[in-house]
C-alpha cells in the first residue's frame, strides 16, 4: 500500500523526505511526489515511477524548506501517472495532502464538491479529502478543525498529511484503519507510514490509534479524536531498530540478504523460547490466555499471501502435536464465511506487517462473535499485535523485501512451538516433545549448510529459467510448501507456475504436462516418499522435467528425476521448512536471471492496508 512521511523542524526537509520515501518504497513504488514549505508558496513535484525519478527531477536549491509531506504510490483509483500521484491539491494551491488507504464514498463527495464549483484534476478517490478541507478552511475553521471535519463525512481507511501555506510551521496527519506513526526528534518532529521512515532521526514514537487527528509543531505535537476538540493521551514508546538493519548489508537485494538471515531469524524466533528439560516450549506472550486456550476445541488460522501458506503448513502441525480441530482461512474470504464461534474457539492471525486490511478486518470479524484472538506477529506495534488478545513476536527483523521469506520461516516455526506448548497439556510425551526442539535447534546449521550451496540451485535455475510455466508439488506439510515455492516464483519472476497437492495433479493439472512444462516436486524420505514417487513417474511418462528437493543420501531420486538439490535429514515436521530455502533461491536466481526488480517486483506491495 502507499508510505507517507512528513517532516517538520530546524533541518532542510527535502533530503529526509527523500531518505523517508526510500525506505517506505517496498509500500508501493508505482509514482511518487513531494511538497515543502518554508514561507514561500509551497513547492510541488510529482513523478511517475522510483523515487529515484522523482529525485532526478528536483533542484534542492529551489526547492528549499524545512516543513514537507510526502508520497510514495500503490495505485487503487487512478492509473499510476502525474495527475493522480499525490500531493493533490485544493483549487487555490493553498493546501496539499497525502494519503494512503481508500475513500470508498468519494464519488458522492466529488459530485456534491464538483456542484459546489470544486475542479477535479485526477480520477483518485484521495482528492475528495483536500478538497472537503478547503471547504471547511473556507467556512472559517482554522487546519485541525477543517480536518476533523472533512473526516467526519468519509467512509473508508486513511493515514493521511495535510499542509497549508495560510498556517506555515504546522502538519496536520490522522488515522483510521491504515498505519501512522508520529516521530518525536530534538526540536523536529515527523509522521510516517513506519518508523523506518525516519528511525535514522529518532526511535521515540507515537502510535495513532483509529480517528486519532494530530496536530504537529517544531518539537510538539497534540491530539485529539476526529469526533471532538479534547485532547487524547498517547504512550511515547521507544523502538527497537537500528538504521543499519534497513541496509543490505552487500547483498544484490534485500530478499537475498532476508533469505540468507533465516539462520539467525530462527534463533531469535525460538530464543528463550525452548524448554529441553521438560520437553515442552514456552511462549509469554500468550501465558494470560493459556488457561482458555489449554481449553480451546477449535482453532481457524487467517491470514494473506506468504503467511496464508504458512497457515495452511500450521494446519498439519497443530493437528498432528494437539486435539485441536484447526482450520485455516484467507482472510479476504473470512468474512463470508458463516463460522460459529464460542468461548472455545481461537482465532490465530498471521502477519509479518501486522497491517494486512483483510487478517484485520477478520479478527475483528472473530472479535466481535466472541473468539479468543491471538496474532504471530512480525512488527511490533502494529494493528494487529495490538488488537489481538494476545501472541507471540517473530523478531525476525525488518523485512524489506515484498516477497516474504524469513518471516515464513518464522512464523511457521512459532506456530510449532504453540502447538508444541498445547501438545505437551494433551497427548505429547516428553520424548516427542524434546525431540521436536533437538530438531528446531539443528535448524539454523541445517539452513547454513543450504546457503553454502546455494550454486547448485543458480546452476538450476539457469537450466530451467527460460520456462514459461511451472508446476510445484508435494504432499502434507510439503503441499503448502509447493503451493509457497509456487507463489515465490511469480511473485519476483512473472514465470506462471502452481502449487499442487501432488496426488491431485493426476486430477487435472497433468494435462499441462510436456518437455517445456518443468515441475518442482517436495520429495524428502518422509511417508509420503513412495506415493511422491508414483506421482513423479506420472510426469516423467509425459516426458516432463522434474527437479527435486530430496533428502541428503537418497541416490534413488537421482535416478528418476533430472535434476536434485538436496536438504539435510530432520524430523517430517520440520523438513518443509528446510524444503523452503532451495524453493526461495530458486525463484530469486530465475527472478535475477530475468533481470527482475526483486525487491519491488510489478504491481505488489509489502503491505495491503486495503481491503
Ligand atoms: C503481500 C506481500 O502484500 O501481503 C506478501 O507482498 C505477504 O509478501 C502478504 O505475504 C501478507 O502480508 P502479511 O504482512 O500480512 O504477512
Amino acid at each position: 500500500m502507499c508510505g507517507i512521511v512528513t517532516y517538520l523542524g530546524k533541518q532542510q526537509a527535502l533530503p529526509l523526505l527523500l531518505e523517508g520515501l526510500k525506505r517506505l518504497e517496498y509500500r508501493g513504488y508505482d509514482s511518487a511526489g513531494i511538497a515543502v514549505m518554508d514561507g514561500q508558496p509551497v513547492r510541488l513535484m510529482k513523478s511517475v515511477g522510483k523515487i529515484s525519478e522523482l529525485e532526478a527531477r528536483i533542484d534542492p536549491v529551489k526547492f528549499n524548506g524545512t516543513a514537507g509531506i510526502a508520497h510514495t504510490r500503490w495505485a487503487t483509483h487512478g492509473k499510476p501517472n502525474e495527475a493522480n500521484a499525490h500531493p493533490h491539491f485544493s483549487c487555490d494551491r493553498k493546501l496539499f495532502l497525502v494519503h494512503n488507504g481508500i475513500i470508498e464514498n468519494y464519488l458522492p463527495l466529488r459530485r456534491e464538491l464538483e456542484a459546489a464549483g470544486h475542479k477535479f484534476v485526477s480520477e483518485t478517490d484521495t482528492e475528495v479529502l483536500v478538497h472537503l478541507v478547503e471547504a471547511n478552511k473556507k467556512s472559517g475553521l482554522d487546519l485541525t478543525a477543517a480536518v476533523q471535519h472533512a473526516l467526519r463525512r468519509v467512509v473508508g481507511t486513511f493515514g493521511i498529511a495535510v499542509l497549508d501555506q495560510d498556517e506555515p510551521g504546522v502538519i496536520v496527519v490522522a488515522k483510521r484503519g491504515s498505519p501512522l506513526i508520529i516521530g518525536i526528534g530534538n526540536d523536529e518532529i515527523l509522521a510516517a507510514s513506519d518508523v523506518s521512515a525516519f528511525v535514522r532521526l529518532t526511535k521515540q514514537v507515537v502510535y495513532l490509534n483509529d480517528n486519532d487527528v494530530a496536530t504537529l509543531r517544531r518539537g510538539d505535537y497534540s491530539i485529539v479524536s476526529i469526533e471532538g476538540p479534547a485532547e487524547v493521551e498517547r504512550e511515547v514508546e521507544t523502538v527497537d531498530i537500528s538504521a543499519e538493519a534497513l541496509e543490505k548489508r552487500g547483498f544484490k537485494h534485500f530478499m537475498l540478504k532476508e533469505i540468507h538471515q533465516q539462520p539467525d531469524t530462527v534463533v531469535n524466533a525460538v530464543r528463550g523460547r525452548l524448554l529441553p528439560e521438560e520437553g515442552v516450549s514456552r511462549l509469554g506472550g500468550i501465558e494470560p490466555v493459556l488457561e482458555r486456550l489449554k481449553s480451546a476445541r477449535r482453532l481457524s488460522i487467517v491470514s494473506c499471501g506468504t503467511s496464508f501458506y504458512a497457515g495452511q503448513y500450521g494446519r498439519y502441525v497443530f493437528e498432528a502435536l494437539t486435539n485441536l480441530e484447526t482450520d485455516v482461512a484467507l482472510a479476504s474470504e473470512f468474512r463470508y464465511r458463516s463460522v460459529r464461534f464460542d468461548e472455545k474457539s481461537v482465532v490465530l492471525a498471521l502477519s509479518q506487517s501486522g497491517e494486512t486490511a483483510d487478517t484485520l478486518a477478520a479478527i475483528r470479524e472473530a472479535k466481535r462473535k466472541g473468539a479468543l484472538v491471538l496474532g504471530i506477529v512480525n512488527v511490533v506495534g502494529s494493528s494487529i499485535a495490538r488488537e489481538a488478545g494476545a501472541g507471540v513476536f517473530m523478531h525476525a527483523g525488518p523485512e524489506i523485501g515484498v516477497a516474504s521469506t524469513k518471516c515464513f520461516t518464522s512464523q511457521s516455526i512459532i506456530m510449532v512451538l504453540m502447538a508444541l506448548l498445547l501438545g505437551r497439556y494433551q497427548n505429547l510425551t516428553f520424548n516427542e516433545g524434546l525431540r521436536i526442539l533437538r530438531a528446531i535447534e539443528e535448524m539454523p546449521k541445517h539452513i547454513q549448510d543450504m546457503l553454502d550451496r546455494q550454486e547448485q540451485m543458480l546452476e538450476i535455475a539457469r537450466k530451467y529459467h527460460k520456462a514459461k510455466n511451472f508446476l510445484f508439488i508435494g504432499r502434507k506439510y510439503n503441499y503448502p510448501i509447493a503451493l509457497e515455492g509456487a507463489l515465490k516464483l511469480k511473485e519476483i519472476s512473472y514465470v506462471h507456475a502452481e502449487g499442487y497437492a501432488a496426488g491431485e495433479m493426476k486430477h487435472g493439472p497433468i494435462a499441462l504436462i510436456d518437455e517445456s512444462f518443468p515441475t518442482m516436486a517436495v520429495v524428502p524420505q518422509d511417508e509420503t516418499y513412495d506415493k511422491m514417487i508414483s506421482n513423479i513417474q506420472e510426469i516423467k511418462a509425459r516426458n516432463g522435467k522434474v527437479i527435486a528437493v530430496a533428502s541428503e543420501g537418497d541416490r534413488e531420486i537421482r535416478k528418476v528425476v533430472d535434476d536434485v538439490f538436496y536438504i539435510p535429514r530432520t524430523l517430517d515436521l520440520i523438513t518443509p521448512l528446510l524444503a523452503v530455502i532451495p524453493l526461495q533461491l530458486f525463484a530469486y536466481y530465475t527472478a535475477d536471471l530475468h533481470g527482475r526488480e526483486i525487491d519491488k517486483p510489478r504491481n505488489l506491495a509489502k503491505s495491503v492496508t486495503v481491503e
